[in-house]
């Protein structure tokens, strides 16, 4: 059977490579998006790879993986801080979900320390900048595994 894991990426994460990359760094979301992909590809798993500044979008997203994908990897950006639709969304999933930031979101301001997502969240990464979306897929591919045998 075909396994996808759905990799969401909210507001303002188009720009990375030319926005502040001295927090988040000089690849861009396609840089990104191509490595993920082949990350996922060592573990037989596909990507679904989306980005949108749209908060709405992001909640149907989340919505329609619930049918479509086998796990979430959600860099929700500012809106982990503010969304409680989005939280909600997520916490309708019956499937793993990885909470993701490029930037160590706990060494910033305090109002990035708190996330609505990782209330629905299997497991957080942030810091490792663009090598944390690798680590997201090598995490979900571990999950994915652990769901299918039980
Ligand atoms: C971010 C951290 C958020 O606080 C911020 O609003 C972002 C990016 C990250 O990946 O480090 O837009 O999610």
């Amino acid at each position: 059977m075909n396994r996808t894991i759905l990799v969401l990426n909210g507001p303002n994460l188009n720009l990375l490579g030319e926005r502040e990359p001295d927090i988040y760094g000089f690849e861009s979301l396609e840089d990104i998006r191509i490595a993920s992909e082949r990350c996922a590809k060592t573990h037989g798993l596909g990507v679904d790879f989306r980005q949108t500044n749209d908060e709405s979008e992001i909640v149907s997203a989340i919505q329609n993986a619930r049918a479509t994908a086998n796990g979430i990897i959600i860099n929700a950006a500012a809106y982990t801080h503010t969304s409680v639709a989005i939280l909600d969304s997520l916490l309708a999933c019956d499937i793993p979900i990885i909470e993701l930031h490029l930037s160590n979101v706990h060494k910033r301001e305090e109002f990035r320390h708190h996330s609505f997502v990782a209330r629905a969240a299997t497991g957080v990464i942030c810091g490792f900048g663009a090598y944390g979306y690798e680590l997201a897929v090598n995490a979900m591919a571990h999950l994915i595994a652990k769901a299918d045998a039980s």
